[in-house]
């Protein structure tokens, strides 16, 4: 499995000029990076001007509704995506969860949608609490909810982002979850799996990691076993983005 490094920008960069620099810079600095897939996650309206040739490098969203069309004012169909071109979309986003209301009953109905008609769906869940990390009850819940319904869908189209809220916009990484701290929650994400869904369906899904990762951390989170990392902050400099995927491929 190659290791997949996803750009969340976010609510960023602020004008259309800056945010094809920024792609194109990102496109130019890891075209020879092979053992590296790159996905670019950039907000709704930039998406049609932004466009890659490489194909280590795709596009995704930050994230997309459940039906197709329709009576839904301001909502994005998969459909719409992937006929811009998008292979990936972000969906469960902690940021959505806090100031959209998204629910994990929303967030199953978006996965199933966006996985029927072909999206490579990357799921984030994470704890709230650092005093209480570890429990990972808030995870199974998420991953309960998130995740019915779906054992006979191409699950090798899922990615799972462990994402403890804590963890997320910090600067320089100093308080992301350390690689400990993430080999037990992957480990255990992965026993959770197996459980719920049946390990043959599970072993193809991929688990990765976000929160203040940064080009000096990211080999610690590869070599604790994670299949890749969803990058905030460090992914709207092109200089350290292609970092951050230098070093998870050098590992
Ligand atoms: P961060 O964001 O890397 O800035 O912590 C990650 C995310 O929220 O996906």
């Amino acid at each position: 499995m190659r290791t997949l490094i996803v750009a969340n920008w976010k609510m960023n960069p602020p004008v259309l000029k800056e945010a094809e620099k920024l792609f194109n810079d990102i496109k130019e600095g890891v075209k020879n990076i092979k053992d590296a897939k790159v996905v670019i996650c950039p907000s709704f309206p930039y998406i049609s001007n932004l466009k890659s040739e490489n194909s280590n490098l795709k596009l995704g969203a930050q994230n997309c509704f459940w039906e197709e069309k329709g009576a839904f004012t301001g909502e994005v169909s998969p459909q719409m995506l992937k006929d811009l071109g998008v292979e990936y979309v972000i969906l469960g986003h902690s940021e959505r969860r806090k100031y959209l209301g998204e629910t994990d009953e929303m967030i199953n109905k978006k996965l199933k949608k966006a996985l029927e008609l072909g999206l490579l769906s990357i799921l984030c869940v994470g704890d709230k609490d650092r005093e209480t990390k570890g429990d990972m009850k808030e995870i199974d819940l998420q991953l309960e909810t998130a995740l019915r319904g779906l054992e006979n869908y191409d699950l090798s189209k899922l990615t799972i982002t462990y994402e403890p809220v804590w963890a997320i916009s910090t600067t320089e990484g100093g308080a992301a979850a350390t690689p400990e701290d993430t080999k037990e929650a992957v480990f255990y994400i992965k026993n959770y799996l197996n459980v719920l869904i049946g390990k043959d369906k599970t072993s193809k899904i991929r688990i990765i990691y976000g929160g203040s990762v940064n080009s000096q951390n990211i080999n610690s989170f590869i070599k604790a076993g994670v299949d890749g990392a969803l990058v905030g902050a460090a992914s709207l400099k092109a200089e350290e983005f292609i970092n951050v995927v230098k070093n998870a491929s050098n590992v």
